[in-house]
């Protein structure tokens, strides 16, 4: 049985999980406001790179602390720590592309035994891009599970095996996290291509 369908048998795991749920929580609604920054209304996407789709060639940006805007290289990403949350980085103007919540990304580290088929060829040193877009209610991803395998979203548990290409684990959400193709070159990661699928919640 994998850890995390051990934690949904386990009355005192559950408990636990729930005090430390609501603390995330917070913390993800705070990030719910900061990965959706004000853009004028009215703007159109192809005017504005800000909120343009990630262009191959991007390289990947830190979205907040200290290192906020900067670039990212594969040495900022260890393998099990929790996921480097990024937006895409027009490498020419330098413009962060902020502007839509569905660029954010959330950067893991796999080692290269547990990388499956599925992201061999769309991973740069072992580093994948996931969206960070919960595929339940679009809550931002922030968490890693403890057993460095999987994402878990804190609004409501919805977790996501990295090793399985993003395959739900556990639910409510129902459908995978999409990746985004990467690449490495003179030690920067960049955007190789585009999302693998769809983003965010179905439809209703
Ligand atoms: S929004 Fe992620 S589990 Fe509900």
């Amino acid at each position: 049985m994998a850890d995390w369908e051990q934690e949904r048998h386990c009355p005192c795991a559950r408990e636990a999980q729930a005090e430390s749920s609501s603390r995330r929580s917070l913390l993800a609604a705070s990030l719910v406001l900061v990965a959706a920054p004000l853009v004028p209304a009215g703007t159109a996407a192809a005017d504005n790179p800000r909120r343009l789709k990630p262009q191959a060639g991007d390289g990947l940006a830190y979205m907040t602390g200290e290192k906020q805007g900067k670039q990212i290289t594969p040495a900022d990403l260890k393998v099990g720590a929790p996921p480097v949350l990024a937006y895409p980085l027009d490498m020419a103007s330098q413009t962060v592309r902020d502007g839509a919540r569905t660029n954010l990304l959330a950067l893991v580290r796999l080692r290269p035994d547990d990388l499956p088929a599925a992201l061999k060829a769309d991973a740069a040193d072992g580093v994948v891009a996931f969206s960070a877009i919960c595929t339940h209610y679009g809550c931002p991803i922030t968490e890693i599970h403890p057993s460095g395998g999987a994402l878990v979203c804190n609004c409501h548990g919805s977790t996501f095996d990295v090793r399985k290409n993003g395959e739900v684990v556990a639910g409510p959400a129902t459908r995978r996290l999409t990746h985004l193709p990467l690449k490495q070159s003179e030690g920067a990661l960049l955007v190789a291509g585009n999302f693998s699928g769809p983003l965010g919640p179905p439809q209703q």
